[in-house]
């Protein structure tokens, strides 16, 4: 079990998911049988941390609180959090600075979603770095999306930039952050960029001025997969569903990573399968026990 406190921004309004956000929370759309919270708190999961905050705005958390509760039903803790303006990622560490409690942290935004065979031990090893920062980089086609890692001749990280014009690689910065217990007090010292937000890249910078942040890449067996548009939301929807119903598994289940992290016994997870006993999801569960 990890020692570190887990985190999920998922605040924002979805503007670019007008209207089907209108109404309710982006990080709460279905990516194919599933709200889409439930694979990134997977990935917390996955790493074994069971003490986690969720930050969601005011008007949105009674919906997440609806589903989630308090997370004892998969043997996890769950503080609720709220960030009232979608004031930058970075501000994140602000809001959670009391839960946090000096502890280190992996924060995972409530939209990515990611796959990959190795990726519990690739969590794993993040988890091990008690000092300083860990983050992913992930090729994509279209770098200039997202936080972008700039790298001299040896690979090694030299600058991060957020959506730059001119992008200096392809290694999109994922939205899962290892930070250890300074990140508050970071926080606290960065100045909001140009459109008004404490931008996450600042935030990495000042770990990278100190030689204190690694990052990790995901190669090419690993899916990491964008949210972002309407597009780009269905095509993570049938990404789930082709794996899903060729192998016969479950990605995103949070019920069974607590299972088989025995978190929760047979009694427990019969419970949780009888609550789904109309769906293919109760279905999957009771053919775990
Ligand atoms: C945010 C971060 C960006 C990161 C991305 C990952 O961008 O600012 O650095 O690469 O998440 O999803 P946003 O999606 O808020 O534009």
């Amino acid at each position: 079990m990890s020692t570190r406190k887990g985190l999920i921004l998922a605040g924002g309004t979805g503007s670019r998911l007008w209207p089907i956000t209108q109404g309710l929370s982006k990080q709460l759309m279905p990516i194919y049988d599933k709200p889409m919270i439930y694979y990134p708190l997977s990935v917390l999961m996955l790493t074994g941390i069971r003490d986690i905050g969720i930050i969601t705005t005011p008007q949105d958390q009674v919906q997440f609180q609806n589903l989630l509760g308090d997370g004892s039903q998969w043997g996890i803790t769950i503080t609720w959090l709220v960030q009232p303006n979608p004031e930058g990622l970075a501000q994140a560490y602000l809001i959670a600075e009391e839960f946090l409690a000096g502890e280190s942290s992996a924060m995972v935004l409530g939209d990515n979603i990611f796959f990959g065979h190795g990726l519990p031990e690739l969590l794993a090893s993040a988890d091990t770095q008690t000092a300083g920062g860990t983050v992913f980089g992930y090729r994509v086609a279209d770098p200039e999306r997202y936080g972008v890692v700039g790298m001299d001749g040896d690979g090694k990280v030299t600058k991060i930039i957020e959506k730059p014009e001119v992008p200096p690689s392809n290694y999109a910065v994922t939205g899962l952050y290892f930070l250890d217990g300074t990140a508050p007090e970071r926080a606290r010292s960065i100045q909001p960029s140009a459109r008004g937000e404490l931008e996450i890249v600042t935030l990495l910078e000042s770990y990278l001025n100190e030689d204190a942040l690694t990052v990790e890449r995901m190669g090419r067996g690993y899916a990491w997969l964008d949210t972002g548009t309407h597009g780009s939301l269905l095509d993570a929807g049938n990404f789930v569903r082709t794996l899903q119903s060729r192998q016969g598994m479950q990605t995103g289940c949070p019920e069974e990573i607590a299972y088989e992290a025995g978190w929760i016994d047979d009694a427990a997870l019969r419970v949780l399968a009888e609550r789904y006993a109309k769906t293919g999801y109760g279905d999957y569960l009771r053919g775990l026990l």
